[in-house]
């Protein structure tokens, strides 16, 4: 009886062998790319922050190489470190996302319209140059 005891407890499931090392170590969410919004990538209307996150995400959300050097670049500015990430940005017009995304900047690389249709690109440049924010979208 105790035998069959112990081989109970020893198949009991230890809640420390799940974290146990050797596996696969799960990837830090800005490694895994946001999914592509439904819809025709050639036309507009799509979810421009669901574009967004997948177009540039990888780079732009939290802890992304764009996030960690624009936050960078702003602190050395004087600037909150919250505007190292674009969608917290209030300076940003549509022209000017759409000339660094078609001609990159600095560590940022160029963005094809493969990347990124032209269609996206509006979309996102919309998205980004208007901030309601909490304070009315002023500068
Ligand atoms: C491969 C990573 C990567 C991707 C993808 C990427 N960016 Fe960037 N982005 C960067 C980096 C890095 C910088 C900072 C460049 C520098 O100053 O050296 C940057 C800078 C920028 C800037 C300039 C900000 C400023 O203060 O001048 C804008 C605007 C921008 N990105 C928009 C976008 C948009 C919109 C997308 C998606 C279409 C995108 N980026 C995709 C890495 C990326």
């Amino acid at each position: 009886m105790s035998r069959f005891l112990i081989a109970l407890a020893l198949l009991a499931p230890i809640p420390a062998m799940a974290a146990a090392p050797g596996g696969v170590p799960e990837l830090p969410p800005y490694q895994m790319r946001a999914a592509q919004p439904a819809g025709d990538r050639l036309q507009p209307g799509r979810d421009p922050k669901a574009v967004f996150e997948h177009s540039c995400g990888y780079c732009h959300l939290a802890g992304g190489m764009g996030t960690n050097l624009l936050t960078k670049q702003m602190m050395m500015m004087k600037r909150p470190p919250s505007d190292g990430l674009l969608a917290n940005r209030r300076d940003l017009t549509a022209d000017y996302v759409k000339a660094v995304v078609r001609g990159g900047k600095g560590a940022m690389p160029a963005q094809t319209r493969v990347d990124l249709t032209d269609a996206e690109l509006n979309a996102v440049a919309a998205y980004l140059a208007q901030k309601p924010g909490p304070k009315g979208g002023k500068k």
